[in-house]
């Protein structure tokens, strides 16, 4: 039996995930397809209530849909309860049931791309407290992380993540971005700044430990200028598209039943798409 599985947003030209999907279908001889579905906002409710129907064993859920599909599907597991939006839906006995990879994948990375590296009694500086920042927080504080200092432009985010996650949240002002760097051990980018078409990250590093990892969940350009400037001073870095695939495998897992493997040939695959 073919199974199917797809990734919807709106728009949703962008979404690289048809490229990972479809490399591990083919990896792993499975009769299956994964499509990208075009839904718009007002659509959503038909999508989800046509998706077992058509066929579908699930599907990926991307801008800007997570939180409207967290309430409309069950709550698969009691870390997504808490941050309040799904990237992976997925059909069991009829039902439709989500939740989100997106932590899991972030901690996944990092210990692919940096061996031994463990959350448990860090210091984490974290740069940025939009949408993108909840699973990571989320993610962190249940792997054993000892503090989570995090500067954000806009506070009043930050102290919500302070009263949603608890103390080890510590929220800080922008302002205070390149001071705090001092205490940490690992340094993640979770702000626009830097992507393709948008200014650079300017937060100066000289207050950064040489020995703190640096990454960033921008992954277009594959190295950011913050990656760059990082490593250019000797501290050691992870790319952002390492969690773009890792957080890939356990919705894989779900739809076709095989637990697939981030492979040096599907980072390159995925990588030149981004930079030819
Ligand atoms: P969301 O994910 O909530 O939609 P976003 O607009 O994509 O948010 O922005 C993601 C993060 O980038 C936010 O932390 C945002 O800061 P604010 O919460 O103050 O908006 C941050 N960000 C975007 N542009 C920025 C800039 N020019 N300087 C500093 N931070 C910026």
């Amino acid at each position: 039996m073919t199974r199917k599985a797809c990734v919807i947003g709106w728009p949703i030209s962008h979404s690289r995930s048809p490229i990972i999907h479809g490399y591990w279908l083919k990896r792993y001889g499975i009769e299956g397809s994964y499509e990208r579905i075009p839904v718009k906002p007002e659509e959503l409710p038909a999508f989800f209530s046509g998706l077992i129907g058509q066929g579908f064993a699930g599907c990926n859920v991307t801008l800007p849909h997570k939180e409207a599909a967290f309430r409309t599907v069950g709550t698969a597991d009691a870390a997504t309860s808490r941050l309040g939006v799904v990237n992976t839906v997925f059909a069991r006995d009829g039902e439709l049931w989500g939740t989100s990879t997106d932590g899991e994948g972030f901690l996944a990375s990092l210990t692919a791309g940096h061996p031994g590296w463990c959350a448990k009694g860090q210091t984490v500086v974290i740069l940025g407290a939009g949408g993108a920042t909840r699973a990571l927080v989320g993610a962190l504080i249940d792997a054993g992380a000892a503090r989570l200092l995090i500067a954000n432009r806009t506070r009043a985010k930050a102290e919500e993540l302070q009263r949603d996650f608890g103390a080890k949240v510590e929220p800080r002002d922008w302002t205070e971005a390149a001071e705090i760097l001092r205490h940490a051990n690992l340094l993640i980018n979770t702000t626009s700044l830097g992507m393709t078409g948008q200014p650079p990250l300017t937060v100066d590093l000289d207050n950064l430990p040489k020995t703190a990892l640096v990454t960033d969940i921008v992954y277009t350009p594959l190295e950011t200028d913050l990656l760059q400037r990082a490593k250019a001073r000797g501290n050691a870095i992870v790319p952002g598209l390492g969690m773009l695939l890792h957080q890939a495998v356990r919705g894989f897992d779900l739809w076709f039943g095989t637990r697939p493997e981030v492979t040096e040939e599907l980072y390159d695959l995925v990588a030149r798409d981004i930079d030819p």
